[in-house]
């Protein structure tokens, strides 16, 4: 039996940013109260260990709860201009982790949107990146996520179209087909980062090289299911598991060459798991 583990898999430089900055600020808090504005990334374990040291998930309803003085960190998805006023005016301190590879889409559409240009976002309109996003224009963008949807834009003068940042990037360029279609002056930038290329990428081709193929990270990871959405095209054998608690003798009988992949908010010690209890029920390795 062979393990396959693909070339660029589990943690982004996005979220290892956010996680480190905010592990380091409750070490330095000294009595304030910290929350984090939704989960700070798609991972249980990390979730509740945040919790034990004293971290507080709050969403956006609840911000009124806060009170002078609180810290909250903003997540690498990042958050709206009008939140990031609503925090300043009620003097709670930001701890703004947000990935610089969003930073740079709300820049692009904040610019573009003042100089008068209709903003297209191609992406999940539910995802809360995406939401941020949109409220770098004043939630005036149109939402795009699919051809069909593309088609159904107005026609427009003047657009500037932005990706996603974890879109699977054929969508973007075959969604932007479309697009060129229904404006006249567009200008169009793809924002899918780094990170994701790289990971999608080394996703599909180590995909086509095995006889099953586990992708590790949350259940709502959008870029975890994007992962899987790859996979899946070239391994029918592909499963999405959290850890690996979910993993059976099932999936991997009779199946030698195993691949393994990860979402950009998957921690090391996950994937080292999943590989210890994979070489357990192949009956390699006793599990501890
Ligand atoms: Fe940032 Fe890309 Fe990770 S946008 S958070 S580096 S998946």
């Amino acid at each position: 039996m062979k393990i396959l583990i693909a070339e660029y898999a589990g943690f982004c430089f996005g979220v290892k940013r956010a996680i480190e900055t905010a592990y380091y600020e409750i070490e330095k808090n000294s009595g304030r109260k910290i929350y984090m504005l939704g989960e700070i990334i798609h991972n249980p374990q990390v979730i509740s260990d945040l919790s034990k040291k004293g971290v507080n998930i709050i969403e956006e309803e609840e911000l009124d709860k806060l009170t002078e003085g609180d810290k909250l960190i903003i997540r690498s998805h990042g958050v709206s201009k009008k939140l990031y006023d609503f925090l300043a005016k009620k003097g709670i301190e930001v701890i703004d982790v947000t990935c610089p590879f969003v930073k740079k889409v709300q820049d692009i559409v904040y610019e573009h949107y003042h100089k008068g240009y209709s903003i297209i976002i191609v992406g999940d309109r539910n995802h809360p990146e995406v939401r941020g996003v949109n409220g770098w224009c004043d939630d005036t963008a149109y939402v795009v996520n699919s051809i069909e949807e593309a088609h159904k834009l107005p026609k427009l003068e003047k657009a500037c179209a932005v990706a996603q940042t974890t879109l699977i990037g054929r969508y973007w360029e075959d969604i932007l087909e479309v697009i060129k279609l229904k404006v006249k002056d567009l200008v169009f930038f793809n924002t899918i980062c780094d990170a994701t290329q790289k990971r999608q990428g080394s996703a599909e081709q180590l995909s086509k090289k095995v006889d099953v193929m586990f992708v590790i990270g949350g259940k709502h990871s959008s870029n975890t299911q994007k992962l899987k959405k790859i996979c899946e095209k070239n391994c029918k054998n592909t499963f999405h598991i959290e850890d690996a608690k979910e993993l059976t003798l099932e999936m991997v009988k009779d199946r030698e060459i195993i691949g393994i992949t990860a979402g950009a908010s998957t921690p090391d010690y996950v994937i080292e798991e999943v590989i210890k209890k994979i070489r357990f029920l192949k009956g390699e390795k006793e599990e501890e």
